[in-house]
């Protein structure tokens, strides 16, 4: 049986921001944090969605607030990341986790699928990094994480647009591990594979089966699978690794 309780680090008195956490593997994230004492910040596109997600957490005695924002708009990040640092002084984790699929065969691919994918999940994990980092860099300390994908490694049919995104992620995550290393900036990525949440809830039996058949563990991850490993690669225990990337995927992909 799998133990689902997340482990018990203190992040008391840090300032953590979880993008798309109104909800699937952000929310997850976002209330492992609250559970070990962060000040967590839901950053989200939908305000009734944000609302429900911070009131859940809140209603748990957990210390959370909401913020609605684009990460595919700058400025709209620039002033939700000034009011947080105006509000609470420091951003001391920042988890890129808001992302999206669009997935169709590569001649069939829209301009506006390849495009959307590719500003969501590669454009909006860069503009959340350079608002954010600004702060970290005064602050000389600070934590990035980047959710990619297994399919940024390995690639997948009808995901092309996809893969480029993560695979982009993957890249982008040592380019700023190596940038901000001497500052005491670290920056790592993770590479869920198959995790319940609404995203794969779309995909056909058939594609859920097969997958499952090629998962050595056998099944589908929890969004508190990603959320454990977060806590430890934002936690001093961690203090000696950047810029990797760390696949959560019960086996699928192994190099
Ligand atoms: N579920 C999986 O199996 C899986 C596997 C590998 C990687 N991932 C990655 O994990 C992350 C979370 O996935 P999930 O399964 O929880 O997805 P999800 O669709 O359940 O949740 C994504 C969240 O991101 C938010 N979001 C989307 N676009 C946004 C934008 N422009 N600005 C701000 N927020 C935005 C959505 O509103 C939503 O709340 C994504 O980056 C995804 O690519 C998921």
């Amino acid at each position: 049986m799998m133990k689902e309780v997340t482990m018990k680090f203190d992040f008391s008195g840090k300032n953590v921001v979880v993008t798309g956490s109104a909800r699937g593997i952000g929310f997850a994230i976002a209330g492992a944090y609250a559970a070990c004492q962060a000040t967590t910040f839901v950053l989200d596109l939908n305000q009734e969605q944000v609302n429900q997600a911070v009131e859940k957490l809140c209603n748990q005695g957990y210390k959370a607030f909401g913020y609605v924002a684009n990460v595919t708009d700058p400025s709209s990040l620039e002033s939700t990341f000034k009011d947080i640092i105006e509000k609470h002084q420091s951003i001391d984790v920042l988890i890129n986790n808001a992302g999206i699929t669009k997935d169709n065969l590569l001649l069939r691919m829209k301009s506006e699928e390849w495009q959307s994918v590719l500003s969501v999940n590669l454009n909006g994990t860069h503009f959340c990094t350079q608002q954010v980092c600004k702060y970290m860099l005064k602050q000389r300390s600070g934590v990035i994480l980047n959710i990619a994908s297994v399919i940024g490694m390995m690639g997948n049919a009808g995901q092309a647009n996809y893969a480029a995104s993560k695979g982009g992620i993957i890249a982008y995550t040592k380019a700023c591990a190596k940038e901000f290393a001497s500052r005491g900036i670290r920056v790592n990525a993770i590479a869920p594979g198959f995790i319940e949440t609404e995203m794969t809830s779309r995909l056909p039996q058939e594609v859920v089966d097969n997958y499952a058949k090629a998962i050595p563990l056998a099944r589908m991850g929890k969004p508190i699978d990603i959320a454990n490993l977060c806590l430890f690669l934002t936690d001093e225990i961690s203090s000696y690794i950047t810029g990797q990337t760390i696949a959560v995927d019960g086996g699928l992909t192994m190099y």
